[in-house]
Order: structure tokens, then sequence, then C-alpha cells
């Protein structure tokens, strides 16, 4: 059989089962390419252009985070690619402080489109996988766009309100991992051919697991119901658990959260006394609700230990949350011991 490229995945969506209209099917073939180059200037590293592509921007993001240059050149490739096709009535990113309108100059389309342009931006310079996760919204009938301060409102919906999410994984190989409510698929970049191949459909993470994924240097900080389930987990084949658990933690969470689509596990970026006044470490709108809906449509669960992710009313663009996700069995383990 032919091979099966995004393009054609998409297509059938859209012809043969009407699950999403053309334009949507624009978009996301607009921010896959988008993706692809942004994995060729990942590719680059410090051969790419003046002084190469890593390293640091020398400027701070709204959150007060210090910008490595390939998270400015990543906002600016998915901002450029996206904003002339028609299909967008604005964006908002991990990297702009307000929205992103459509220029007049260009047609306004229905859709908005949220992004971390480039997740894991700690390991940009020592060259471990990173990675662009996006969602997509509906802009609500009315919304008010007339600037880039008011247009917050309009991406201020629920992430069981999301049409599409996916993200890219620039590891060994460039993956594009995708959901339009009908299950996850995964597409290979064919870096040849520039395209993304369809590898893998109905992804499925497996309920129990023997791998988790959290950063322990914050041990001290978590809550109880965390410290006891970390603590079970590291007890072991003895311990109330009974079976003996492995750890990883890339530190991206494109790449964590990877490994979880592929062999199952449980990530966690929980609430902690460190960041409590922030509401958590990852954001709500492009991080926690993307991987919530990709996690929950390949059989997983995705909460904040007290609540669905994707029942969350938002009240700000950059809200932060607790976030732990993965195999079902495991998840909803945890869970319950914040409700005890
Ligand atoms: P970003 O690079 O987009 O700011 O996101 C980094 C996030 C996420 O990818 C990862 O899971 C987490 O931060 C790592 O945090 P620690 O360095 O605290 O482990
Ligand atoms: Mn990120
Ligand atoms: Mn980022």
């Amino acid at each position: 059989m032919a091979q099966r490229t995004l393009a054609r995945y998409l297509t059938e969506e859209q012809r043969d089962k009407g699950r999403i209209p053309a334009d949507l099917k624009f978009l996301i073939e607009v921010v896959s390419r988008a993706c692809q180059a942004i994995s060729i200037a990942i590719g680059k590293g410090a051969l790419g252009g003046e002084g190469g592509v890593l390293g640091e921007a020398g400027s701070d993001n709204v959150q007060g985070e210090a910008q490595k240059k390939l998270d400015v050149l990543s906002n600016e490739i998915l901002l450029d690619a996206n904003e002339w096709g028609g299909h967008l009535a604005a964006m908002a990113s991990e990297e702009m402080d307000l929205p992103h309108l459509v220029p007049h100059r260009y047609p306004k389309g229905e859709y908005l489109l949220t992004f971390d342009p480039l997740d894991g931006s700690s390991n940009i310079d020592v060259n471990v996988s990173i990675g662009t996760i996006f969602s997509v919204l509906k802009c609500p009938e009315g919304a008010d766009l007339s600037s880039e301060a008011a247009a917050e409102q309009a991406f201020l919906q629920a992430g069981t309100a999301q049409v599409a999410a996916g993200y890219a994984v620039y590891g060994p190989t460039t993956l594009l991992v995708l959901t339009v409510g009908d299950g996850v698929a995964v597409f290979t970049l064919d870096r040849e051919q520039g395209q993304f191949i369809l590898t893998q459909e109905n992804v499925q993470i497996p309920a129990e697991t023997r791998e988790f994924a959290i950063n322990m240097a914050n041990q001290r900080f978590w809550e109880a119901p965390v410290q006891r389930y970390v603590d079970e987990m590291l007890a072991g084949k003895t311990g109330p658990l009974g079976k003996d658990y492995n750890m990883r933690w890339v530190a991206s969470m494109v790449a964590d959260v990877h490994r979880i689509m592929t062999r199952g596990g449980i990530f966690m970026y929980p609430m902690d006394e460190k960041i409590r006044h922030q509401g958590g470490k990852l954001r709500l709108m492009y991080e926690a609700n993307p991987m919530a809906l990709l996690i929950e449509q390949a059989g997983g669960v995705a909460t904040t230990g007290r609540e669905r992710i994707l029942d969350i009313a938002p009240h700000k663009l950059h809200q932060r949350v607790p976030v732990i996700l993965g195999s079902r069995t495991e998840v909803e383990r945890v869970s319950g011991y914040h409700q005890a």
C-alpha cells in the first residue's frame, strides 16, 4: 500500500470520515510544515546562521524565563507560517505576553492556535530531545479581537473545547503526534521527501506501568499524596504496590510524554510549595491541555490530582497547573490519594 502521508490522513479525516473541515486540515498541515522548519533549524545546531542556533537570546519571556535563541526562532517560524493562510483569528504562545492577531492585510479565519514553540529549553544546548506543543480551539462567535489584550478572553476555553492537539518531538527522529478527536496518530518525518508519513495509528497507553517520571529534586516540597505515592513506588516489590519501578526524567515534557505514549508510564509535575504561588509549573493552554487531550485519546488519564485537566475553566492565558498524566491505573491511584 502507498505511504499514508499526513496530507492523506487529514484528507481521509475530512472527506471520508467528515470529522474535520477543510480549513482545519489546512491549519494542521501549516503547523506541520512549521515543525519541519523548526526541525531543520535545530538540526543545524552550532552551524546555523550567524553564531549558530544554540545559546541564549538575551531576553526574557512574560514568565520571567530567559529565552534561548531557539525559543525565539521557533516562535517566529510558527507565527510566520500561520498568519497569512486565512485559517486563524489569533495565536498565543508561551513566548508572547499577549495574543498575536492576524494582521489586517490577511483574511481572518475561525480558529485559535496556541503553542509552546520549543518545549524543553534546558535541553537545547546539550543535544537532548526537545519539541513543539500545539492546541487548536474555535474562536467564539462575536469574540472581541479589537486589540491583543481584548483577544485573550477568546482563548479562555476549557481543554474539552480543543478541536485538535499535537506535538512534534525533535529526537533521533522527528515525529508528529496528532489528535483530531479520532484517536492518536504518529507521523515520522521523512527528511528526504520532506513529508510526515503515518507510522502508527490508534495509539493505546497500557493501563499498568512500572515506570514513573518526576523531578525528584523537588521531593521535599511536594504535597502529602504525591509523597505517599512516590514512597510506595520506591518501596518496590516488598512495598504496598508489590512491584519494582524504574524512573526516567528527560525534563522535556514532549519527550517524557512521548515515552508514555510509546510504552506507558506516569508523568508528574505536581503542585509543590516552591511553585504554589504561581499555581504549578506547566502551562495549561499550551502544555497541559494539548497533552491531556492526546493522553485521553490514547486511553490514559490526565489530572491535577484533584480535577480532570480538560475540565479546568481557564482564567488567564499563561495559567499554570499541576499535571499528573499517563497510564490509567497509576494516575487513578495517585488521584485517589488526593481525595483521601
Ligand atoms: P519549556 O522549556 O517550554 O519552558 O518547558 C519546560 C518544562 C517541561 O518541558 C519539563 O517537563 C519541565 O519544564 C522541566 O522542569 P524542571 O527543569 O523543573 O525539571
Ligand atoms: Mn514547555
Ligand atoms: Mn517552551
